[in-house]
């Protein structure tokens, strides 16, 4: 398991929006859903679009740029727009003592 330190803490990412972090060089885009914290690639599978600049609906990331749809628990494309490709999705590790967020790279 290959895990990683981010600059970020629990708290740093607020309920329903979404925050970029560079990790291992992979671009993520974090989010808290009910307390939850879920991390997926930033990079959109179709053309490339800045997924932390997209808009969230529930658990729905919708790219920026033409409106793909992704599962952020999973990272899986929607098969409302099965234009798009899967992605990666990714465990985050919050520290209960310290609030610091590590994401499991594996
Ligand atoms: S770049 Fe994301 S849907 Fe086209």
């Amino acid at each position: 398991m290959s895990s990683f330190k981010t600059s970020l803490k629990k708290n740093d990412i607020q309920e329903g929006k979404l925050t970029r972090v560079d990790v291992n060089n992979n671009s993520l885009v974090l989010t808290n859903i009910q307390g939850k914290l879920y991390a997926m690639d930033s990079v959109c599978s179709h053309e490339g679009g800045p997924l932390e600049e997209g808009t969230l609906e529930g658990y729905e990331l919708i790219c920026p740029w033409h409106n793909g749809i992704f599962d952020i628990r999973t990272a899986k494309a929607s098969p409302k727009t099965d234009w798009v490709t899967d992605l990666k999705s990714y465990a985050v590790i919050v520290d209960d003592t310290t609030g610091e967020i590590s994401i499991n790279t594996d």
